[in-house]
């Protein structure tokens, strides 16, 4: 009831949207404020803990029972794919809206949520003048949201994705556009929560590798990788570099963001359906209608050699580069005022914000969303931050407190994003910003010789 009143008020809002020098406050307010549609229900929320499955998630292998023989021995890899079992598609179709797939993909099977809620929608309206703010605001606002104007749409993921890779991805989510600034976020789907994901995705299908594939000519696969000008828009990691290299044009572009929703082709051989290759690298539309990646003009048999120099040819995992370097603690004084303008002002606030006037919401990572519960953490005011956060006891906790290494949660927290973009996953702290490119190291620096210097105002 309160809720839905609170949605009522957006509009409100909207009527009276300020253009005074306020307007940003008032204006994030809005937007980090939020409970979505789906989390209206805080009643059907109990069910989402991941609880843990003893139960081998995958079954044997589907892979081809085929020979392999002359050239298919040159293969570095045989493509294993395992059999997802269990899990329900309509309780998958529930855990969708619960854990709000749909504030950031299209064709989710939900609808959108409304954009005052779209993680990407809003950012495409500003791009687009569509958003009710002055011009000098909307001038302003394009340059930060650039990187954030598109997320892929879940459209035909049953043609596309493997069930097993969406098993693994939707516990522990990587990056997989080199060119797009987002990620999938870490939610708090264990095992449990995956498979009901995952029949729902796929529609219970499982891929299988067509014997032709492995037949047919990788060489002859590389240069029309080559010649049809694929590296315009795809990286493809751990092989011989493409002759042309992805590289961001014009802002606001449909070609940026085809760029920024090219996967790294590294992945299609861990991901991608080998059995729906062929027609994908044919024309793209007929199996995704609404995809940004162009006919190729390839013939089915140089997209099946295509497909199987993507899926077979020996690539090495290209290797990370050193962790960033944790700082020394700074010398000079470092005030609040600092810290949020480098840190809590710039990322945190868009999630953890002030229980606004007219919402009397804070966004997801204080009211609740993506299904987590309300944490009540705000980070919007120095009075704020040392309030804390509520447990899972239900009782407030400072979000200095040391975790078990010493380090306080809140420096954990953005320590921890930094691990998982390396692929680390802390069990004690979530990474933070949740789904965003980690803080630099200066940027943690600061934070934590604020916080080592007693926490000034
Ligand atoms: C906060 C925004 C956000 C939410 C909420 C979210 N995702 Fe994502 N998701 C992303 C982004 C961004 C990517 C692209 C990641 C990349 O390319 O590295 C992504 C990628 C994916 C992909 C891979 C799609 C592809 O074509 O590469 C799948 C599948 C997916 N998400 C499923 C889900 C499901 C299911 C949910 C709900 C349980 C969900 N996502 C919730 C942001 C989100
Ligand atoms: C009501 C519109 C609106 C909604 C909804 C919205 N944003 Fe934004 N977002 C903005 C505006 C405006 C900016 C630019 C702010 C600025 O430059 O001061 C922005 C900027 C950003 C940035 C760049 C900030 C930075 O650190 O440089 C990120 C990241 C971002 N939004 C993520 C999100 C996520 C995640 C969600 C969903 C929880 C979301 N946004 C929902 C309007 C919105
Ligand atoms: C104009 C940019 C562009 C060009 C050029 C392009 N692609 Fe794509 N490609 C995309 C986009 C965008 C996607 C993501 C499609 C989606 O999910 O809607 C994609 C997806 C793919 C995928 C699926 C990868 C995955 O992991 O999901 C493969 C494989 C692929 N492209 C291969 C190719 C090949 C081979 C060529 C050259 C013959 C090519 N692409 C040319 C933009 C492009
Ligand atoms: C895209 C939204 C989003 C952004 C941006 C974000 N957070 Fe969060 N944050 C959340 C959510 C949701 C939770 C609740 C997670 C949970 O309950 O596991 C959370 C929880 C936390 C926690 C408690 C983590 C734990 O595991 O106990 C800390 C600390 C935190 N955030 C700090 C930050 C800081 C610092 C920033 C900015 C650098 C930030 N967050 C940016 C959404 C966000």
């Amino acid at each position: 009831m309160v809720l839905l009143r609170a949605k009522r008020k957006e509009c409100d809002w909207q009527r009276g949207f300020s253009r005074s020098a306020g307007l940003c406050l008032a204006f994030f307010s809005l937007w980090t404020g939020g409970l979505g549609l789906a989390g209206c229900d805080e009643s059907q929320k109990t069910g989402t803990s991941p609880t843990p499955s003893s139960s081998a998630s995958t079954g044997g292998p589907a892979s081809p029972s085929g020979a392999r023989g002359g050239e298919v021995q040159q293969h570095s890899e045989v493509l294993t794919i395992k059999h997802v079992t269990g899990g329900d598609a309509t309780r998958g179709m529930a855990l969708a809206l619960e854990y709000q797939c749909n504030r950031c993909h299209d064709d989710s099977g939900h609808t959108p949520m409304a954009r005052d809620m779209h993680c990407v929608h809003c950012h495409q309206d500003i791009l687009a003048d569509k958003f009710p703010a002055s011009r000098e605001a909307l001038t302003r606002w394009k340059k930060t949201v650039e990187p954030f104007q598109v997320v892929p749409s879940l459209q035909a993921a049953a043609e596309r994705l493997r069930g097993d890779w969406l098993f693994d991805f939707l516990q522990k989510p990587h990056d997989l556009r080199p060119k797009l600034q987002p990620t999938m976020p870490r939610l708090k789907i264990g095992p449990a929560e995956a498979k009901h994901l995952v029949q729902y995705l796929t529609h219970g299908e499982t891929a299988t590798v067509p014997e032709a594939l492995l037949r047919a000519d990788q060489k002859q696969g590389r240069q029309l990788l080559e010649t049809r000008g694929c590296g315009s828009c795809h990286s493809f990691s751990g092989v011989a570099p493409l002759a042309t290299r992805p590289k961001l044009e014009a802002p606001g572009s449909t070609i940026n963001r085809a760029i920024m929703l090219a996967p790294d082709l590294a992945f299609a051989r861990q991901r991608f359906r080998p059995d729906k290759l062929v027609a994908w690298l044919v024309d793209p539309s007929r199996v995704k209608p609404t995809t940004l990646m162009p006919a190729t003009g390839l013939s089915p048999a140089e997209a099946a050699s295509v497909a199987a120099y993507l899926l077979f040819t020996p690539r090495t995992e290209p290797k990370l580069g050193p962790a960033p370097p944790r700082l020394p603690i700074l010398e000079r004084p470092v005030s609040y005022a600092e810290v949020d303008a480098k840190v809590f002002h710039l990322t945190c606030r868009h999630c953890h914000s002030n229980a606004d006037i007219q919402l009397g919401e804070g966004g997801p990572g204080n009211t609740g969303g993506f299904g987590f519960p309300a944490k009540g953490l705000n980070l919007s005011s120095h009075a704020a931050i040392n309030s804390g956060y509520k447990g899972e006891d239900g009782e407030r906790h400072s979000v200095f407190a040391p975790l078990s290494d010493g380090t306080p949660r809140l420096v954990a927290a953005v320590l921890a994003r930094q691990a998982e973009e390396r692929g680390e996953v802390n069990p004690e702290v979530r990474g933070m910003p949740l789904g965003l490119p980690s803080l630099s190291s200066e940027q943690v620096q600061v934070l934590e010789s604020w916080i080592a210097q007693g926490r000034p105002r």
